[in-house]
């Protein structure tokens, strides 16, 4: 299979089968993210494995109802590392301020992405899945304490990896005509963009299951793994509010906008005791 085909077929698996990652394997996928771009070439990453059992499950009580993080045999937690360049610098008698911009947090994060998704790509050509776990850095306080991370070390994602016992199929994604500007951007007309969406989402089908398979397989797959309640709870969102289109299924259920500015100030706050002060 050519690598064009491995991501065409690459989906975001969320139940594994309980067969630990081979040390092989795991040290191929470090490499591969060792190897990743990053910006000055100054890699500010590191990688946490988390294999055991005891800590899986304690970090998924961390980030709460996502039972693949508990089920993965491997998750990576992805760190922003500021610390190491830093005590470099320190040792070397020379300045280093990384940590108090927040041009140096976005070359940090893309380059930890570029990482992360290397090491996607890589798993999926190896028979392995992945999902991320982008809630970590809401509660960063508690993964550094457990993890014994110090300061201007975030973690910015997890990532777990395992061999795949299902893989979702009917991920809905747009036409690639949507997201292609040819040599300048040109808006969508606003028929094109009901008409995209549209076409991505097909037609809204109530509370039915198919439904949430496609918009929201999460809900689906953490049901099946014994976590019920956020299935229900979007359920009940959904007959409350009365959804009726994706697009209210998507701003109030699955993406909800009323939280987006509530929680920034927690997001900013779990930075701030991490030693990156570079949000004002
Ligand atoms: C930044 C980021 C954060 C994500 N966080 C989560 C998450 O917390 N839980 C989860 O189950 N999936 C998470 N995902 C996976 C997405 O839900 C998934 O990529 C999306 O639904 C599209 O499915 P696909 O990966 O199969 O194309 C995340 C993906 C990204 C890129």
């Amino acid at each position: 299979m050519d690598l064009y085909d491995v991501l065409m077929r690459r989906r975001s698996v969320r139940n594994f089968e309980d067969k630990p990652v081979p040390e092989d394997v795991v040290d191929k996928l470090i490499d591969a993210a060792n190897n990743a771009p990053t910006a000055c070439n100054v890699q500010p990453l590191s990688i946490v494995t988390v294999q055991e059992a005891g800590r899986r499950a304690k970090l998924a009580r961390m980030v709460k109802r996502q039972p693949w993080v508990k089920n993965a045999p491997l998750t990576m937690i992805f760190c922003l590392d500021f610390w190491r360049l830093k005590r470099w610098a320190e040792l070397s008698g020379v300045a280093f301020r990384g940590n108090d911009a927040f041009s140096h947090f976005l070359l940090g994060y893309a380059d930890v992405m570029c990482a992360a998704q290397t090491v996607v790509i890589l798993a999926e050509s190896l028979g392995l899945g992945s999902v991320y776990v982008g809630k970590v850095p809401y509660v960063a306080d508690d993964v550094r304490a457990y993890f014994e991370m110090p300061a201007y070390v975030f973690p910015l994602m997890l990532l777990c990896l395992g061999y795949p016992k299902t893989v979702p199929r009917n991920v809905p994604k747009f036409s690639p005509s949507v997201i292609r500007h040819r040599g300048r951007y040109r808006p969508l007309s606003d028929d094109d963009v009901r008409n995209a969406f549209d076409e991505k989402y097909g037609s809204f089908d109530g509370n039915a299951r198919r439904y949430f398979e496609r918009v929201l397989v999460e809900a689906v797959e953490a049901g099946e793994q014994g976590e019920e309640g956020w299935l229900e709870r979007s359920r009940e969102r959904m007959t409350k509010l009365a959804v009726k289109s994706n697009a209210e299924f998507v701003f109030k259920v699955r993406y909800r906008a009323d939280l987006m500015v509530e929680n920034n100030a927690e997001a900013i706050g779990t930075f701030r005791n991490a030693g990156f002060d570079c949000f004002k």
